[in-house]
């Protein structure tokens, strides 16, 4: 009998600060109807200076910790596009904060937002081999676009973290997986550069590309019909995202797209997104959260999931949702996750946007500003210095 695999548990974190889209809309004078409707955004989500994708991935992650324990997790990996380091794995720093057992291997993933599903796929393929054992996932990210540029509206900030298991309390993850590369230019971050460079016309088009090729893959591979789907969780760049694949996906399948029946399919995946913003690898498995926050019962129901990494890499694949879930969710503590931010005026997120390390290699503390569990204390000597408070 094949092995039940899939997410255990699932926590996230955000921001300390958060930025509403009537503050960017008055500064640029951009119609709000754009941002609320247009591109589907009302808020999103502003790192504190000393919080970063250690310091978020590590608050998403603690209470995993805190409910399971970590003695049967023998593997971190973390996911981003928003790498701190070149070479050591932000999941070392988590790994150190969240006092993990030395016995762990750590690693970092990156395919733009694609590495979250990536690490949940290797992940399963480690339980696989050794079903006594747990992964922890962390995707975590802070998306960051020039000041003033069109991608400016679509930033945020968030990590999921989540617990890979046998028998897992949330959603199964099925076979098969429909797969999907091209080599596109639509958005990269080359290391001299803290801000992403997107032609953002192109990403949509290359992520529709995407969405049909993966589909195409799955079919062939003997997935699912698309009938069987109780909802769809895509990959939300802006939440106005996924309506935009979900219209594609049934143009490609021959179906009518009947707005009615896209919202339904949707479900509430987009509660989320819609007020913390672009997550990057994160943001596919907020839209999970919100789903199974927010939905009637979904007990046994197959949901669907589209990861999409510019670049790009996607893959489309299916979870079933497992009996009992709702009596492990985290439903209260995502809501004040949200709800715990402190809003800030347009001057106070341009001058945070623009906060940065010098780089002289001398000591530099960094302004107190989170009230979240860890912090980013400083640097000192080209080494960051974290706080578990
Ligand atoms: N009321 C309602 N809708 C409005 C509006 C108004 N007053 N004004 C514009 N809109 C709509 C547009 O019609 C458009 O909708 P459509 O895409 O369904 O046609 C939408 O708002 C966006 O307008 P657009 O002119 O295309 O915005 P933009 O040139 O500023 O770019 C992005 C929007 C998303 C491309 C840009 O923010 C970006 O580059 N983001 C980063 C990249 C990204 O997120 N890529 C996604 C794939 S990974």
């Amino acid at each position: 009998m094949s092995l039940s695999i899939g997410i255990h548990d699932l926590s996230f974190a955000t921001g300390e600060f958060v930025l509403p889209h009537t503050a960017l809309a008055a500064h640029n004078g951009t119609e709000i109807g754009k941002y609320h409707l247009g591109i589907g955004q009302e808020s999103m989500s502003v790192p504190a200076a000393d919080e970063d994708i250690v310091t978020l991935g590590a608050t998403a992650a603690a209470p995993i910790i805190a409910r399971h324990g970590a003695e049967r997790i023998r593997t971190v990996v973390f996911a981003t596009e928003s790498s701190i380091d070149q070479a050591k794995s932000a999941g070392v720093y988590v790994h150190s904060l969240l006092g993990l057992p030395s016995a762990t291997r750590v690693v970092e993933l990156k395919q733009a937002c694609y590495g979250a599903t990536a690490a949940l796929q290797f992940a399963i393929g480690l339980v696989q081999r050794d079903p006594a054992q747990q992964v922890l996932v962390v995707a975590s990210d802070v998306s960051k676009y020039e000041l003033d540029s069109p991608g400016e509206a679509t930033q945020g900030a968030a990590a999921v973290a989540m617990l890979v298991g046998v028998d897992p309390a949330l959603v199964r993850i099925e076979d098969p997986s429909g797969l999907f590369t091209a080599d596109v230019m639509d958005f990269w971050r080359p290391n001299y550069r803290e801000a992403a460079l997107v032609d953002g016309h192109e990403s949509i088009g290359a992520y529709l590309q995407a969405v049909e090729g993966t589909w195409k893959d799955y079919t062939e591979q003997g997935g699912r019909t698309l009938e069987e789907f109780a909802a769809f969780c895509y990959h939300q760049p802006f939440t106005k995202m996924a309506y935009k694949a979900h219209r594609h996906l049934l143009n490609y399948c021959g179906y009518d797209t009947d707005e009615a029946v896209i919202a339904r399919a949707l479900g509430h995946t987009t509660a989320y997104n819609r007020v913390i913003g672009n997550s990057y690898t994160a943001s596919v498995y907020l839209g999970l959260a919100a789903l199974l926050d927010r939905s009637e019962d979904l007990t046994g129901r197959p949901l669907a999931f589209l990861s999409y990494g510019s670049g790009s890499v996607a893959e489309f694949f299916a979870g079933t949702v497992v009996a009992g879930y709702r009596e492990h969710l985290r439903t209260d503590a995502n809501r004040q996750a949200i709800d715990r931010r402190t809003e800030v005026d347009y001057a106070r997120y341009r001058d945070l946007h623009e906060w940065r390390f010098p780089t002289d290699g001398g000591d530099h503390a960094t302004p107190e500003q989170t009230t979240g569990p860890f912090r980013l204390a400083g640097i000192s000597g080209h080494k960051r210095l974290y706080q578990a408070r």
